[in-house]
């Protein structure tokens, strides 16, 4: 049971984590951090302990700090908005008079965006936009008048520090396994307009001092739970500091026996930096990482797409010079479908780069709206000529665990949702871009039909060296495998599935609602890809024979090593979790 002073009021706050890792709820913390700054707050106000757990409702000791809470605060993201929407209602029956507050990336500063979601979320009593640490203590001290505030950022001397205030010491002493997020500086100068990440922290860099970021560093892996390490700064090895971190947390790691322990980077300096290089070998050296992999963040090698996006990419000399300094590591990149100015040519062209630059595997990601950046504003929507609808995902599917199993995966289409459209709060809602000025859903299916053909074949590695060595280019490759369709039925029949997934996704209509888990790993969980590997493998006699049409030395051998029970690998490993983005 949590204590209560009677002339207190109690502050439970939640970052949840999405359902496939749990992480210390920071964002959080770095409230609760600051706000305790505040005499008034400290004399009022007392934080309950932050919850992270994504299944939080079915912990009772949970359940208990919910019914003790006066205010229930919540970080919204993506991928955690709509259970964060079933525990503000639940709190609002069991206490009607608390108060419920929503910030984080997913509550948006546009007018009618913030209009859609304010009406769909009544039991909201205030939305905090921007950098919440200010609004959030301002609020605790004085309420507010306005329905949403907009926060703005903190000076370099004013950032927060939840670990060394200790606000998370109790909980980092129980748990066995958990992964903890820091921050070295907080912005990003650049604005891509696809991004929340410039646009929120409004750009400009604001440091935490070495000393401070060297004692949380020691004072996170004193913990013997604490078995991952996220450096969450847009753009690391932008300093020569980040050098010195990354070797003080290979110090402590030795110090303290953390054999295990895992680093990685939410993204490195863009323009690249020779820190990088030491940073991604000191890294590679000194965990635990299997794929060697070094990541590299594109979205797209055609010019006019970066343009439109207002991106520029780290030029190909200076990767060059980036990577050859990295030993034996793999090269993987990171792209995005569906851009503005993108057709089918200047997407194939991004994958031949790829092929030059001797990229060993892509990962690509359909474009989502995300609220708060360029691509909500009108003036860019009508500049490209873009066209958008809503996606609703139910929660019941996207909370549905089903165990790596193969049959489920192959079947996965007949799962259906529970739910009903009338309450629109248990869905999940993105916004997808169907059209622009450079595709329509004819040109974006030919865009997502050469992708199936390079992940499938490329990605998984089932072609890759044919790929490769081949003495024909990839569009002309892509082209024969597509003219050659007829005589392949096995594969025509897996490839018109697909295109059926992205027709129906993308289908040019105001909203869609997505009702079986089948559509819902494909954007949710797959990114963009299906259970073609899976079938691929069931039948791979049938495989074989057809693709030998087109590649007559394919190497059978390469199913023959997966052994059964190691199946799912082949799905996760075209979704591994990310080590190093460029
Ligand atoms: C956390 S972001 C890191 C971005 C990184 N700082 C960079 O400059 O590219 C990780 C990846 O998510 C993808 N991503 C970000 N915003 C997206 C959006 N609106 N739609 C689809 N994918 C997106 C991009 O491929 C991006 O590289
Ligand atoms: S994509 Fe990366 S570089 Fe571009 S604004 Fe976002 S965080 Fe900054």
């Amino acid at each position: 049971m949590v204590e209560i002073n009677n002339f207190m009021k109690n502050v439970l706050l939640m970052t949840l984590s999405s359902n496939r890792q749990e992480w210390i709820a920071y964002a959080a913390g770095c409230l609760i951090s600051y706000a305790k700054r505040d005499t008034y707050v400290r004399e009022n106000y007392n934080f309950l302990q932050p919850e992270w757990r994504s299944d939080c409702l079915s912990h009772s000791d949970f359940l208990d700090k919910l019914v003790e809470a006066d205010v229930l605060g919540f970080s919204c993201y993506i991928w955690n908005q709509s259970i964060n929407d079933d525990i503000a209602k639940k709190f609002k029956t069991i206490n009607p008079e608390g108060i419920v507050l929503y910030g984080g990336p997913n509550v948006p500063e546009g007018e009618s965006y913030q209009k859609e979601y304010e009406k769909e979320r009544p039991w909201v009593d205030c939305f905090f936009t921007g950098p919440g640490e200010k609004t959030f203590t301002n609020y605790l001290k004085n309420g507010s008048t306005q329905k949403f505030v907009h926060g703005t950022q903190l000076e370099s001397h004013e950032l927060p520090n939840p670990y060394l205030d200790g606000i998370f010491d109790d909980v980092l002493s129980q748990i066995k396994n958990v992964s903890v997020a820091i921050e070295t500086n907080r912005g990003c100068p650049y604005g891509c307009a696809f991004c929340d990440w410039g646009g929120q922290s409004q750009s400009k860099i604001k440091r935490f001092d070495v000393a401070t970021v060297k004692q949380t560093i020691s004072h996170l892996l004193s913990f013997p739970g604490v078995n991952r390490i996220e450096i969450l700064d847009a753009n690391y090895g932008i300093f020569k500091e980040d050098v010195e971190y990354v070797e003080h947390i290979i110090e402590e790691k030795k110090n303290k026996n953390k054999d295990n322990l895992l680093l990685t980077y939410a993204g490195f300096a863009k323009n690249g930096s020779p820190n990088v290089t030491k940073i991604m070998n000191l890294t590679l050296d000194n965990f635990n990482d299997k794929y060697r992999q070094v990541k590299v963040s594109f979205q797209s090698l055609d010019e006019t797409v970066l343009k439109n996006i207002e991106r520029k990419n780290i030029s190909s000399t200076k990767l060059h010079d980036t990577v050859a300094g990295v030993k034996n590591a793999e090269i993987s990149s990171e792209l995005i479908i569906g851009l503005p100015g993108e057709t089918l040519n200047s997407f194939i062209e991004t994958f031949e780069k790829h092929i030059d630059m001797n990229i060993s595997f892509a990962r690509a990601y359909p474009l989502y709206v995300l609220p708060n950046t360029l691509m909500t504003n009108k003036e860019y929507k009508e500049k490209h000529k873009i066209k958008t609808k809503k996606i609703y995902l139910p929660t019941d599917l996207i909370y549905k665990k089903i165990d790596n199993n193969y049959n489920e995966y192959i079947t996965s289409d007949k799962i259906k949702t529970k739910l009903s459209k009338v309450n629109l709060s248990e869905f999940t809602k993105f916004e997808l871009i169907y059209e622009s000025y450079s595709f329509n859903l004819k040109e974006l299916t030919k865009i997502f039909s050469f992708w199936y053909w390079f992940n499938t074949f490329y990605n998984t590695g089932i072609l890759k060296s044919q790929i490769k060595n081949n003495n024909k280019d990839l569009n002309e490759q892509y082209h024969s495998f597509i003219d050659n369709l007829k005589n392949m039925p096995f594969n025509k029949k897996l490839f018109l599935e697909y295109q059926n997934i992205v027709q129906h996704i993308y289908k040019p209509e105001d909203e869609i609602f997505i009702d079986n888990l089948k559509h819902l790993h494909w954007l949710h969980k797959n990114n963009a890809r299906g259970n073609e590997v899976m079938k691929i493998y069931k039948y791979k006699e049938l495989f074989e024979e057809e693709i030998k049409l087109l590649y007559p030395n394919f190497d059978t051998n390469h199913f023959s090593i997966i052994p059964d029970n190691k199946l799912h690998l082949l799905t996760e490993s075209v979704s591994t979790v990310d080590n190093f983005v460029l």
